[in-house]
């Protein structure tokens, strides 16, 4: 029996000196099936339990059990410490000196607030005043007061929306114009940022959008300040130096009144899709201020003289970011909106 148990006692001593000598899961994994296995050495011993005297079975018996538990132990704990050690060595390429990420805080301006208060800025350097009037607008200050009598085009209900007879959405920011001018006598400055309002859409109208009104009303003002202020103007906001044309147009509230162009800022003025080849963009319209609007609101039009301007905040903020569909600023994809 001391041999049957002295071999045991080998297997036993084996075992752990091959556990110990383990450095890896797998190692572990072979020493296991080696000993412990269906086909191990211990495994082994046991089957052949049978051949010994029946009177030594029990001790042989359990020794073996004993030392089958002991080496489970064993293998457990080294497998314990492995993990422990490979855990050390991850901790050791985490440098803690690091600069931490930083988080994504989401939230930006809308890229139209961001060019409306760019273009505002501009003008607020210049000395301009902000103003502001109602979206909801009496028919009078949208339309009569600026020498739109009742049967002109620009009143179409295709353009127009209509509250009731007398109440519209504003079509443009012109609606302000009248209404400063009769709260205060000349001179005065001011731009009046604001969304407005027409029954139109596609790739380049939206049912809602914003416009900036500039008036300026004063002795002695002429074209040539109009022309000034607005080629400043745009230098500023596109940040460089910009060829402007102004072409002679139509409004009932202005005479003369113009249409300004500036050259192309895609192309610089070579002719491409964006400028339809000719090299020129349609910026803004503007003119002097028409004596009949002065009139109604208590202006004497021989002692004052102004100009007036209406520019729209989508076409400046596509050209800038060279955006080609307007409808993607209303859309409100997070894709497009966190570009900016
Ligand atoms: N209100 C015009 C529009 O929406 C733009 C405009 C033209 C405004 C000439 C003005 C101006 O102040 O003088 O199309």
């Amino acid at each position: 029996m001391e041999d049957v148990i002295k071999k045991l006692k080998k297997i036993e001593q084996e075992a752990i000196a091959a556990i110990k000598a383990s450095s890896s899961q797998g190692d572990l994994e072979g020493v296991k099936v080696k000993y412990l296995g269906r086909k191990g050495r211990l495994t082994a011993f046991l089957r052949e339990l049978k051949n010994i005297p029946s009177e030594e079975r029990p001790i042989v018996g359990k020794t073996a059990n004993e030392i089958k538990e002991h080496l489970k132990r064993q293998l457990e704990l080294k497998i314990q410490e492995l993990k422990q050690l490979e855990q050390n060595e991850n901790l050791a390429v985490i440098d803690i000196t690091l600069p931490g990420r930083r988080a994504y805080f989401g939230g930006t301006w809308h890229p139209i607030t961001q060019t409306l208060r760019e273009i505002c800025d501009v003008f607020l350097h210049m000395g301009f005043e902000i103003a502001e009037g109602p979206d909801v607008e009496l028919d009078y200050y949208n339309f009569e007061a600026l020498n739109i009598p009742p049967h002109h085009p620009a009143r179409d209900m295709q353009d127009t929306f209509y509250i009731s007879p007398k109440v519209v959405l504003r079509t443009h920011t012109s609606s302000i114009q009248s209404r400063i001018m009769e709260k205060q006598p000349p001179p005065i400055r001011v731009i009046a940022p604001g969304a407005v309002y027409r029954c139109d859409a596609d790739v380049s109208h939206t049912p809602m959008f914003h416009q900036v009104e500039g008036l300026l009303v004063d002795k002695d003002i002429s074209f040539a300040h109009l022309k000034g202020v607005l080629t400043a103007f745009m230098e500023a906001i596109f940040d460089k130096d910009i060829g402007v044309r102004f072409r002679p147009s139509f409004f009932p509230f202005t005479e003369p009144s113009a249409e300004m162009d500036i050259s192309c800022i895609i192309c610089g003025g070579k002719g491409c899709r964006v400028c339809k080849g000719t090299g020129w963009l349609e910026i803004l319209g503007c003119g002097m201020v028409d004596p009949a609007v002065f009139e109604k609101v208590g202006y004497d039009p021989e002692r004052w003289t102004g100009f007036a301007f209406g520019l729209g905040v989508e076409r400046i903020a596509m050209l800038k970011y060279g955006i080609n569909d307007i409808r993607l600023f209303f859309e409100n994809h997070l894709r497009f909106l966190k570009q900016f």
